[in-house]
């Protein structure tokens, strides 16, 4: 069980909740907020509008950059007793090589998460909506990179099966996703985009079926491991997941709801193998 990067920020909830959320982490590995090589402030305010099931986010990435959270964060995310992985992202291919061989190269670090859902500024295309720009780009990073790299699939490609084979075979080990949908909201009273960035990403129950789709139809056809997420909340959702193909599960929106929701599913979807009972329909388990 791993937390979607972006949605669990432990050092934030270690200051709210003291030692103890971290002596029971709620996941079995952490992976980081994707972080770039400059620092980055985000989007302007608001950068969040509830739906009727979910989210739509506009944080536009604000981190400290490598260096920021090389010195910063690494030393204090290294303290969790769960392994780390890094969500790295580039806009340009030697810019994300880099950041793959700085972040790589420093033992705290278990594992990197490429976050492929920018546009690439020397083709203008987003890497991870278009199989040859990713497979350039996990190509290049691959060089880099002793570690285990996980590529994070958007789903607004208009073939995720197709990128997906491409990151596999440019030497992925695994994959990841549903990253965000792109959504938007309009302010009820000057019909003007609500969200400052005026479009974000829909997550939360609202994309599960979307996401669950996704992930087995790549499950289908890759030989690594699936990482799938995206409106998981329960340990049903969780089962449905595995049971589409992936081996590991993530938790991204609910962990807003509920900080300990990694470990509550965990617990769920233990109780539901346990039990190897057949599952009842996930409409009976709202
Ligand atoms: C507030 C917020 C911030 C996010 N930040 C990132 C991020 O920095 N990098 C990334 O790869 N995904 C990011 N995501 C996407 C999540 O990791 C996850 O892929 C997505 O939300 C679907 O899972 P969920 O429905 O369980 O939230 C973010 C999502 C939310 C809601």
């Amino acid at each position: 069980m791993l937390n979607g990067s972006g949605t669990f920020d432990a050092i934030a909830a270690r200051r709210a909740f003291g030692d103890a959320i971290v002596e029971r982490f709620p996941f079995d590995a952490f992976v980081s907020k994707t972080i770039t090589a400059e620092p980055r402030e985000g989007n302007p305010p608001p950068r969040l509008w509830e739906t009727p099931a979910g989210l739509i986010n506009s944080i536009g990435l604000p981190n400290k950059g490598l260096h920021g959270f090389l010195e910063s964060d690494l030393p204090r995310l290294a303290e969790l007793p769960v392994p780390l992985i890094v969500s790295v992202m580039g806009f340009s291919r030697d810019e994300l090589a880099s950041l793959v061989a700085s972040v790589g190269g420093r033992d705290e670090v278990a594992m990197i998460e490429l976050n492929v859902s920018c546009p690439n500024v020397e083709t203008g295309l987003i890497m991870g909506a278009d199989p040859s720009e990713t497979a350039r780009a996990v190509e290049r990073v691959r060089r880099e990179a002793d570690k285990p790299l996980i590529v994070k699939l958007t789903p607004n490609a208009t073939d995720p099966v197709a990128v997906a084979v491409a990151a596999q075979d440019a030497g992925a080990d695994a994959v990841s996703l549903v990253n965000t949908l792109k959504g938007m909201a309009l302010h009820p009273h000057t019909g003007e985009p609500w969200l400052g960035g005026r479009t974000g990403g829909v997550s939360g129950p609202a994309i599960r079926a979307i996401a669950l789709e996704q992930v087995a139809s790549v499950a289908a056809r890759l030989e690594i491991p699936v990482i799938g997420m995206g409106g998981v909340s329960t340990g049903r959702h969780a089962a449905d997941f595995m049971a589409a193909g992936a081996s590991v599960i993530a938790v991204g929106t609910e962990s807003f709801r509920d900080p300990a929701a990694g470990r509550r599913i965990a617990a769920e979807l233990a109780g539901l193998t346990l039990a190897g009972s057949e599952p009842a329909p996930a409409s009976t388990v709202v």
